[in-house]
């Protein structure tokens, strides 16, 4: 496993931030760690990192315990904390291979250069860490997380303040990297979690309330698959029901239906649709939306 978490618990004065969480996450999967403002995922984050102790409980990171050996855990993790601080009277290339230098990396300018080629950071490499948009700051973040080439990433609210198209190439180069590392990355952005996680961990008030691929999310809602199909010519629902699989045809336009199925049938819809003659305009998968899920498991019941 490259990550075990035990019964871990952090409280702050009376305040339980984190409350006995368990969850383990194995070598080459990407985790998306969602909750709401206050769940605590950056403290336990901070935890996995060796940042603060536990107030109980246990976690390892590569088999290693984060309380006994804090030091082989940082080894093995590279970690984007949530404001990601930066030292910003250096330089961009300066500062990586200063953070290369305290991680004793070999061949440290040829490393530097790997990273600034992975997080597109080419133009941006002569400049003043300062002098950078939030968006360029960010990948200098990624980069220092990774320029020891750890196992397991911890990436705290990584696309945060970004914009769409920098979104999407961070995400990209998080997609990339989780190829062959394990990651574990908060999130407020939904979307993003279904696009690069193969799996979801939802924390609300300290307490794990879902642990499941995200594959499985979909069954959750009890519909199956359910597909939103247009076509040109107007049908009677039962025909839809000729179609193996089909458990629930729902029309919502003139012609337009829902159409919920046991498994996924998208060939069958789309042979149905040719041999019938029914001009397919449109098939689209309707996701079961995690936000429903979330905000089902994380209205606060005080
Ligand atoms: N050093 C601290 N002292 C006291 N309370 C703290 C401290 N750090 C965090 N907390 C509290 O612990 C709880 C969890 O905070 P945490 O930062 O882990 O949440 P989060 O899930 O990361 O939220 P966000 O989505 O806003 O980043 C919050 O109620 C916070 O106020
Ligand atoms: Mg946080």
């Amino acid at each position: 496993m490259s990550i075990t978490v035990q019964k871990l618990s952090k409280e702050y004065q009376t305040q339980k931030a984190v409350d006995a969480i368990d969850f383990s996450i194995q070598p080459g999967e990407i985790v998306g760690f969602l909750g709401p403002n206050g769940a605590g995922k950056s403290t336990t984050m901070k935890m996995l990192t060796g940042f603060i102790p536990p107030s109980s409980g246990m976690a390892t990171v590569c088999n290693f315990d984060i309380q006994k050996d804090t030091e082989q855990v940082k080894k093995n993790i590279g970690y984007l904390p949530e404001h990601n601080p930066l030292y910003v009277d250096m330089y961009v290339k300066e500062y990586l291979a200063f953070v290369a230098g305290v991680y004793q990396v070999k061949e440290v300018a040829k490393r530097v250069q790997e990273m600034i080629a992975l997080t597109g950071l080419d133009k941006e490499q002569g400049k003043l860490i300062r002098q950078l948009s939030k968006g360029y700051r960010q990948r200098v973040g990624l980069a220092a997380a990774m320029i020891h080439d750890p196992k397991v990433l911890i990436l705290d609210e990584p696309t945060t303040g970004l914009d769409p198209n920098q979104i999407v190439e961070i995400r990209n180069v998080i997609k990339q990297i989780g190829k062959d590392k394990t990651v574990l990355l908060s999130s407020h952005i939904m979307q993003e979690v279904q696009a690069i996680c193969s799996r979801v961990i939802i924390i609300h008030q300290g307490k794990l309330v879902l642990d499941s691929p995200i594959e499985d999310l979909k069954k959750r809602a009890g519909d199956g698959f359910v597909y939103l199909i247009e076509l040109e010519t107007e049908i009677a629902n039962e025909a839809w029901k000729e179609i193996g699989g089909v458990k629930k045809v729902e029309q919502q336009g003139a012609l337009q239906w829902r159409i919920s199925a046991d498994k996924d049938i998208r060939n069958v819809i789309l042979q149905k649709t040719v041999q019938m003659n029914w001009g397919l305009k449109g098939l689209q998968e309707e996701k079961q939306s995690l936000e429903a899920i979330f905000q089902q498991l994380t209205q606060a019941k005080n």
